[in-house]
């Protein structure tokens, strides 16, 4: 066991670090040798771009959980980092609304959000494959009855003013965890450092490795210096929320 999660991280921080496209290959003959065959079927049509299809299949969170194999190796470890476009700790999905994960994938596998591991892995999914591992993260570590969230805490003087003038909580929602739309995400203690590189990569939406395409965010990063926006990840990411890394079984 010890072996196998050593291999998977070794691969996890391969495939972070490098060009997706001249990678596959060299990851697939990797992943052969130390990994399950639906491991291996994935990286070889990693860098197979399918055209995004239609919205309307339903997840399945029990179909879903047979199909994260392929993200525990990053999602399911605490505290796992990534390595570009800097050094910053991998999101929390776990709690995550469904459709924002979905709605997610799809901009990595469109193209719209450039990060290459991401764009690699979700060009490999088909929307039923999307829609079953959204339904699985969305529950996965969830009591089932929304826990009362606690009473917001008070931002400093520059912060307030900061998240006043993005008008942040009209969208993402009073304490950061209610978002007003279901495509929208849940904020409220996501890692600070990752909510910074995202803010950065709306902000850049045109680099060609880590921008993020979206009209929304853009405008709204667009009007802050990058010291604004970390204060205001370390803020959001202070804060107490539903999002969570819950560490796979079979990795203990
Ligand atoms: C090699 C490590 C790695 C693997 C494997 C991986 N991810 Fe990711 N994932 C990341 C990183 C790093 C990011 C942040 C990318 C960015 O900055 O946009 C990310 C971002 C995401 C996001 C966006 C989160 C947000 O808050 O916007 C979702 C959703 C996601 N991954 C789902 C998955 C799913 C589902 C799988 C398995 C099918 C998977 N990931 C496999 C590393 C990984
Ligand atoms: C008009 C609605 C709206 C407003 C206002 C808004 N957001 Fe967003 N935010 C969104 C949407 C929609 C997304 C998802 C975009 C995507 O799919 O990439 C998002 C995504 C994000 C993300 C990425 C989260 C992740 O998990 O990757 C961060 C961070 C964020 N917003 C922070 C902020 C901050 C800080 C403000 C205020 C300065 C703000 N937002 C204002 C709608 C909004």
């Amino acid at each position: 066991m010890t072996g196998q999660r050593a291999s998977l991280i070794t691969i996890a921080a391969d495939l972070d670090q490098t060009s997706l496209i001249k990678q596959p290959l060299d990851c697939a003959r990797k992943m052969k040798t130390s990994l399950s065959p639906m491991f291996a079927a994935l990286a070889l049509t990693v860098a197979a771009a399918l055209p995004v299809q239609a919205q309307g299949v339903t997840g399945d969170a029990k179909a879903g959980e047979g199909k994260v194999a392929m993200c525990i190796g990053c999602h399911g470890i605490v505290g796992y980092q990534a390595s570009f476009p800097e050094i910053y700790k991998v999101p929390k999905i776990a709690g995550q609304s469904a459709k924002y994960i979905t709605a997610a994938l799809e901009a990595y596998k469109k193209g719209d959000r450039k990060h290459p591991t991401m764009r690699g892995i979700a060009g490999s999914m088909s929307e039923q494959d999307m829609a079953d591992v959204s339904a699985f993260y969305a529950q996965q570590g969830q009591s089932g009855t929304p826990a009362e969230l606690p009473a917001l805490r008070e931002a400093s003087a520059q912060v307030t003013q900061l998240l006043q003038k993005g008008a942040c909580v009209s969208c993402h929602g009073d304490n950061f965890s209610k978002a007003i739309d279901p495509t929208y995400p849940k904020l409220a203690g996501q890692h600070a450092d990752y909510l910074y590189v995202a803010l950065k990569a709306y902000k850049n939406d045109s680099h060609h490795t880590w921008g993020r395409a979206n009209p929304v965010m853009a405008g709204m990063a667009k009007q802050f210096s990058p010291a604004e926006l970390k204060a205001m990840a370390q803020y959001i990411g202070s804060l107490q929320g539903e999002l969570k890394t819950v560490p796979e079984s079979r990795f203990r």
